[in-house]
């Protein structure tokens, strides 16, 4: 991709409300209901309209409902972008319309689209940091579990592209550890569990599971209960997001860490909406703060989860 000026991005007016688009990706986990409770929230306190769609989990569905915004001509666009390629024509689509497109949470392919140029910025956590946390973590606390199995988010999304490079780069630079195998459950718990179930018969020396969200960890602790083994005791499991559900699991020791991905975009989001409109210049990233459970701070940490 050519990367445009500065200038080509659209310029938003200052008004007093605004009509805007947020494209969710799915709402099957309470990552995303906390998301987007945290969007409603602040649009509804600003007093702006949020024109809402859920693509349910299909990237064709979240293409079309970005073009129909655009047919709808809201003020800009907030997107979560399913995977880092297909959105990215969608997203010029925008800016060629005259609205802006700021990403939140997922990011597209920095190949094919460009902050500042198509987009104005991304505000979202730094998911390679994420994964990067759970093998410091394991490095420091394992115990002797060294034999890994990996619980791929969606595939072609950033954060189990970035999750997993994060996490692999620490593995790979202690040669004691081994990811015996790591396979995709789609960030779903049915599918995570599904997953664990075959990865656990292929491979019975594993001893840790790190899942790159919170619902497959829930679903890789159904398999690992059902093959007859202590989830947390026998199998070290490891986690990323922090939804309350998972940090009761860190206090009941089923889960032994959880890297927290900051749901609470709403306040950020219409923020840097409305910074935007007035003239401000942002940087092509804008990273949120996630904290994280283990066994000693996640029954204070429990009132602050999701
Ligand atoms: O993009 C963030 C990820 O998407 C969260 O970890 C996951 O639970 C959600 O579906």
């Amino acid at each position: 991709g050519t990367v445009l000026a500065q200038s080509m991005l659209p310029k938003l007016a200052v008004k007093s409300t605004y009509r805007v688009g947020f494209a969710q990706t799915e709402s099957n986990n309470p990552w995303r209901l906390a998301q987007t409770k945290s969007m409603q929230d602040e649009a509804k306190r600003l007093g702006y309209q949020l024109v809402y769609t859920d693509a349910a989990g299909s990237t064709a569905k979240q293409v079309a409902d970005v073009r129909s915004m655009i047919a709808q001509k809201v003020d800009a666009i907030f997107l979560s972008p399913r995977e880092d390629k297909p959105l990215a024509p969608v997203v010029a689509e925008a800016r060629k319309a005259g609205i802006p497109v700021i990403l939140l949470d997922r990011n597209i392919d920095p190949a094919l689209s460009k902050a500042g140029a198509d987009y104005v910025t991304f505000i979202g956590s730094d998911f390679i940091k994420e994964g990067q946390r759970v093998g410091d973590w394991l490095v420091k606390n394992a115990k002797g579990k060294t034999n890994i199995i990996e619980l791929e988010g969606t595939t072609g999304s950033s954060p189990a592209n970035d999750r997993k490079t994060g996490f692999d780069g620490v593995i790979a630079k202690n040669s004691s550890f081994k990811i015996l195998a790591s396979q995709s459950g789609d960030f779903s718990r049915d599918k995570g569990r599904q997953a664990a179930e075959t990865l656990l018969q292929a491979h019975p020396e594993a001893n840790v599971i790190y899942a790159h969200n919170d619902e497959m960890a829930i679903g890789a602790i159904s398999a690992l209960e059902a093959a007859g083994k202590k989830p947390g005791v026998d199998v070290l499991v490891l986690s990323i997001d922090g939804g309350k559900e998972a940090v009761k699991l860190v206090v009941d020791g089923k889960i032994n860490y959880v890297v927290e991905c900051n749901p609470r975009f709403g306040p950020e989001a219409f923020k840097t909406l409305k910074g935007y409109a007035a003239g401000t210049k942002y940087p092509a990233k804008v990273i949120n703060t996630d904290r994280d459970y283990t066994a000693q701070s996640a029954k204070t940490g429990l009132a602050g989860a999701y």
